[in-house]
């Protein structure tokens, strides 16, 4: 395998609105970034995903974007984004942006012509289908509630979107809009960025058909994945865009894809394919959600994450390349998730991020993940501002719900506990504005925040600097084969790594208890260990028979 810089990489995503405000107008902005770069060059981070910049009218935070070229004034100017630029990359950093070219916003011009009128020349940019029987033209459910097509009385016609009715899908099936979109990712290649994180990009490809999607019982609409996740042209479309754009330039590409599975993972992300560098798989993501989806609460268990995780692991091994992330700005916080945010939150947190950050492929820390932040739970939904939760919600309420129910899986699950602000320090909303934050602060800031992370030399802040500078010394931590052990363990993540006759040994307690357990076998037992990091003062050296306290993790290097 070659050595890209970015299988060598930690990645940083900012989600803009909820990092560092610097006006005092409550929101997030890019020279409340440029005053923090210099924090996240401590922490040791390498490359920095941006979620979207530019100019939107903030249906969705920035997902429904109006003009790809323009930065959203909330945020600042192009200017201000160029001088950010220019200092992330002289502190040896790279800066990737969020690339959202499957939808626009209603608001961008192309959609604003394409209403007009059916002969207009960028009517076909967008969906567009009469309706059936007066209705919509198919049953398809949007990721955001209710139906995925709007109607538009000035045509009589519906569009698709299949998020919400402000981020209508653009029709890839159309060589100008493919051809217009290369232009404006060239245009900001050619302002030195270093790469994209490319949003839902397994969408762009429809079943030209639009079949109805397989009916649920007491269900108005229905899944329509089978025929865009994944679709008939969605390879030949990512090889063109490597070829026109990509292949330029050296950059990183990581593509998020619901509903990808490790065979298609590969063929996405083989080298010899030109298409991606890696992608954003969310099977893992899902292993709390019920029949019902993200909402219907289920109990998740080890064994199936360990399943999962180590199946593209090993899909993965020796063509393609993956990614690891816990935690993105539409997930809840993995310390509160897999972990526990009470009375072991500092040991779960580092647990967690031990287990990931010792895998193949290339980590993704969330902002705040670093210090441990957790869920929220805000007691009324007047409190949220997420889309999703929001429609969520009112149709929930609207179908009888018990709203009590209803927010107790917004608590779990609502996108916005990743989107409360950034906890810096103790000072009111925490340090991140001096004025109202669009989103309430979570209120244990006091306690988790960045500056008494800082000045505790055992917090989880110290404990990510040092699995990055491990990552940076330890060439087996990027080119190791993977290797699950104890694959029916309940409470017990355990797993090695080989490369060039070394090994590291990988022990993480999922649990509360204390656990004990037996080591295989293996020839690598016999060999000489050194402790490499844990997360316990008390831990043992390695022995057949393990003891493993509660949330312990503890990392070992045999050769
Ligand atoms: C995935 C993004 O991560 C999410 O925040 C957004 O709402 C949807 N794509 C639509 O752009």
């Amino acid at each position: 395998m070659s050595n890209q810089w970015w299988k060598e990489s930690v990645v940083y995503q900012i989600y803009p609105r909820s990092f560092q405000d610097s006006n005092g107008d409550g929101i997030g902005d890019i020279r409340g970034i440029i005053s923090r770069l210099d924090y996240l060059k401590e922490l040791g981070i390498d490359v920095i995903w941006l979620s979207p910049v530019y100019q939107s009218p903030n249906d969705d935070n920035g997902y429904d974007i109006s003009d790809y070229k323009a930065i959203m004034h909330e945020f600042g100017t192009l200017k201000d984004w160029e001088e950010m630029l220019a200092e992330i990359h002289k502190r040896g950093m790279k800066l990737i942006m969020d690339l959202v070219i499957n939808h626009t916003s209603d608001e961008h011009p192309w959609f604003i012509e394409a209403r007009k009128d059916k002969e207009n020349p960028y009517r076909d940019y967008y969906i567009w289908r009469p309706g059936k029987n007066g209705k919509e033209p198919n049953n398809w459910e949007a990721a955001f509630s209710g139906s995925a097509w709007q109607y538009s009385a000035e045509t009589d016609e519906y569009y698709l979107h299949l998020f919400s009715k402000k981020q209508p899908d653009l029709n890839w099936e159309n060589k100008n809009v493919r051809l217009e979109l290369y232009d404006m990712m060239r245009w900001w290649l050619d302002k030195g960025i270093d790469g994209f994180r490319m949003d839902v990009i397994n969408f762009i490809s429809k079943d030209p058909a639009l079949p109805d999607g397989e009916a649920v019982s007491g269900k108005k609409y229905a899944s329509g994945h089978a025929y865009f996740m994944n679709g008939p042209k969605v390879h030949p479309y990512l090889q063109e865009m490597h070829e026109q754009v990509l292949a330029k330039y050296d950059v990183m590409t990581v593509g998020e894809m619901p509903g990808v599975t490790p065979e298609e993972g590969k063929l996405y992300t083989a080298e010899h394919r030109k298409e991606l560098d890696m992608v954003f798989h969310f099977e893992h993501m899902d292993i709390d959600s019920g029949p019902g989806g993200k909402w219907d609460l289920k109990a998740w268990s080890l064994v199936e994450l360990k399943l999962i995780l180590s199946k593209w692991q090993l899909a993965l091994a020796d063509e393609g390349w993956n990614s690891l992330y816990w935690n993105n700005h539409d997930q809840p916080r993995i310390v509160s998730r897999f972990g526990n945010d009470a009375e072991y939150r500092e040991k779960a947190a580092k647990m967690l991020a031990t287990t990931l950050h010792f895998m193949k492929g290339t980590p993704y820390i969330y902002q705040g993940e670093e210090i441990g932040m957790t869920n929220v739970s805000f007691e009324s939904i007047d409190d949220y501002q997420d889309i999703e939760t929001i429609n969520m919600y009112h149709e929930k309420i609207a179908n009888g719900s018990d709203p009590n129910e209803v927010l107790r899986a917004i608590h779990q699950k609502s996108r916005d506990n990743a989107r409360t602000p950034m906890q810096w320090d103790k000072s009111q909303h925490a340090g991140f504005t001096r004025g109202n934050p669009w989103i309430q602060v979570n209120p244990n800031y006091k306690e988790i925040n960045v500056q008494a992370a800082r000045n505790d030399p055992n917090s989880i802040f110290h404990y990510y600097r040092k699995l990055i500078q491990l990552r940076k010394k330890m060439p087996i931590m990027t080119h190791g084969s993977y290797q699950l052990l104890l694959p029916n363990h309940d409470a017990i993540f355990a797993y090695v790594r080989e490369w060039q006759g070394e090994y590291l040994l990988v022990l993480s307690n999922f649990s509360k208890e204390h656990v004990s357990i037996t080591l295989p076998k293996k020839q690598w037992m016999e060999k000489k260990a050194t402790l490499i990091i844990s997360n316990d003062s008390d831990h043992c050296s390695l022995v057949e028979m393990v003891e493993l306290q509660p949330y312990e993790s503890i990392v070992y290097h045999l050769s």
